[in-house]
């Protein structure tokens, strides 16, 4: 699978877990306590995916084709990969009863549907014109193997 393909299939996942914790009522502590944990693990293995592979690959080839804009827009994913993490830190130390809770879900996904919308309508679109098929297959490659070591725990 294409680098670009295989991001995509992790965005529709944590968007529908996203979905299915919002749907859920107030009240539900610890089912909306167990969706965040998989929310924040789906997010916490997507990041690193990008920020070890994609997003240096893609940084170093907009920087070897003067590509300004696309450089921008990885240096731009990173800070709001930054306010993805402190908004996952910020519900981990909150209890699922207490009153913020849903504030703090609301505004992470509204972090993570900006970033998503960001990255497929610009980024990715860019990516595809900096690199062609054969690089976006062995990137995608790459980033499936990742994966598989995080998931099974190895230090990578
Ligand atoms: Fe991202």
């Amino acid at each position: 699978m294409d680098a670009i393909t295989l991001l995509k299939t992790d965005h529709r996942a944590v968007e529908a877990l996203l979905k299915q914790v919002q749907d859920l009522s107030e009240s539900a502590h610890a089912q909306r306590q167990e969706l965040f944990r998989k929310i924040d693990k789906e997010l916490t293995v997507h990041s690193k995916m990008e920020e070890t592979i994609f997003y240096p690959a893609l940084k170093q080839k907009a920087k070897s084709k003067e590509d300004d804009d696309a450089t921008q827009e990885v240096l731009e994913a990173y800070e709001e990969h930054a306010n993805v993490k402190s908004m996952l830190q910020k519900l981990e130390n909150t209890d699922a009863a207490d009153e913020t809770y849903d504030a703090k879900l609301e505004v992470l996904s509204e972090l993570v549907k900006h970033h998503v919308h960001e990255e497929e309508h610009v980024m990715f679109k860019e990516a595809t014109e900096l690199m062609d098929e054969s690089e976006l297959e062995q990137l995608g490659i790459k980033l499936s193997e990742f994966k598989g070591q995080l998931l099974s725990g190895v230090p990578a």
